[in-house]
């Protein structure tokens, strides 16, 4: 194994420059129950660039700073990025079975805070509190790197299937319980995880309305939309909902862009309430529209709309 690689490395907030590219940083050695991957595609989230500009503050630490989960922050600098990370297994640590070298697959990005799955309360994910994919090789739980063998997939599709867009979309729709036949509302349609819900709400059987912009309409819906509703001209916004489901409420809604739309997604829930089978759910997993969602309290508690938020990761 080659003692160095090349990496991009953050070398601290701020823009595109602050992402240094370096030829000689030490290849990770795998520790007792890691493998060591090469790294063959790497996919680019959201999520890099918020951490890239420190736009995950928190009241006392200023408006540009790390996310910390009440303590210490866990990017510290330099960093190699990159959440989603697909390659092969080159090398394994003690008490890793050597079969498993060769081994194609996907890294599951979680920084567990303990040994349980089912619940992360201090999300980090690597390339954050972690090195991660933007390097040729990466250091990783034996455990968190899934063999998928798939030859349909090639590397590149299956990093950019990662698990920072669609694992959070899977747990935006599992949590609001989605069902087969429900209209589903999905904002900021067009990211990574905006995509991954739509394609999910049709496996699911659901019906996904996509909130965009026009130009973006015809590829959201070859990838599954039943239709597509501008995001401009706010007053109009939840009328020309409601004109695209015939008149009935959505079901559900998937919000990823918060600010003042939230109130009108909610709006378009709690129309024709005795017609509805569930009550109004909101899964809220970014506020890419700034870091605020704004929600009026008697449009929840007269609604019963259930909401659910997402800290898988910041
Ligand atoms: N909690 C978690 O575990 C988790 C995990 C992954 C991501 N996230 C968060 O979820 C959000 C989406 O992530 P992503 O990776 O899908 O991002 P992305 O690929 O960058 O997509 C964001 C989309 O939001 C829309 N948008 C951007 N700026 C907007 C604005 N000012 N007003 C309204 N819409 C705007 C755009 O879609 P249109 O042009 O189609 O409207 C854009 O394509 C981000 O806030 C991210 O930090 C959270």
């Amino acid at each position: 194994m080659p003692t160095t690689m090349a990496a991009m490395l953050l070398t601290g907030h701020g823009g595109i420059e602050k992402l240094e590219y370096h030829q000689d940083v030490a290849t990770p050695q795998p520790k007792a129950g890691e493998v060591l991957v090469q790294v063959t595609a790497t996919a680019k989230n959201n999520t890099d660039r918020k951490a890239r500009e420190g736009l995950y503050p928190t009241k006392d630490k200023g408006d540009v700073t790390s996310f910390a989960m009440g303590g210490t922050p866990t990017l510290t600098f330099p960093r190699i990025q990159g959440a989603d990370v697909a390659g092969r297994i080159v090398a394994v640590g003690e008490g890793v079975d050597a079969k498993r070298i060769g081994q194609r697959g996907l890294l599951d990005f979680n920084i567990y805070a303990d040994e349980r799955r089912d619940i992360n309360l201090t999300p980090d994910y690597y390339g954050h509190g972690a090195d991660g994919g933007f390097a040729e090789y990466i250091a990783v739980p034996a455990e968190q790197f899934y063999h998928v063998p798939n030859p349909e997939l090639h590397d590149a599709e299956l990093a950019s299937m990662g698990m920072c867009s669609y694992q959070t979309a899977y747990h935006m729709m599992t949590a609001a319980k989605v069902g087969p036949g429900e209209r589903v509302l999905v904002s900021g349609a067009s990211g990574g995880v905006g995509t991954a819900l739509i394609q999910l709400c049709r496996i699911v059987g659901a019906i996904p309305y996509a909130v965009s912009q026009l130009d973006k309409a015809e590829a959201l819906k070859a990838l599954g939309a039943e239709t597509v509703i501008d995001r401009g001209d706010l007053p109009t916004f939840v009328e020309r909902v409601l004109e695209s489901t015939g008149g009935k409420p959505i079901d559900a809604v998937m919000d990823l862009v918060g600010g003042e739309m939230t109130n009108l997604f909610i709006d378009t829930m709690i129309v024709d309430m005795q017609g509805r089978k569930s009550y109004p759910r909101l899964s809220i997993a970014g506020a890419s529209g700034g870091n605020l969602s704004e929600m009026m309290d008697p449009h929840l508690s007269l609604s019963s709309t259930d909401i659910w938020r997402f800290p898988r990761h910041p």
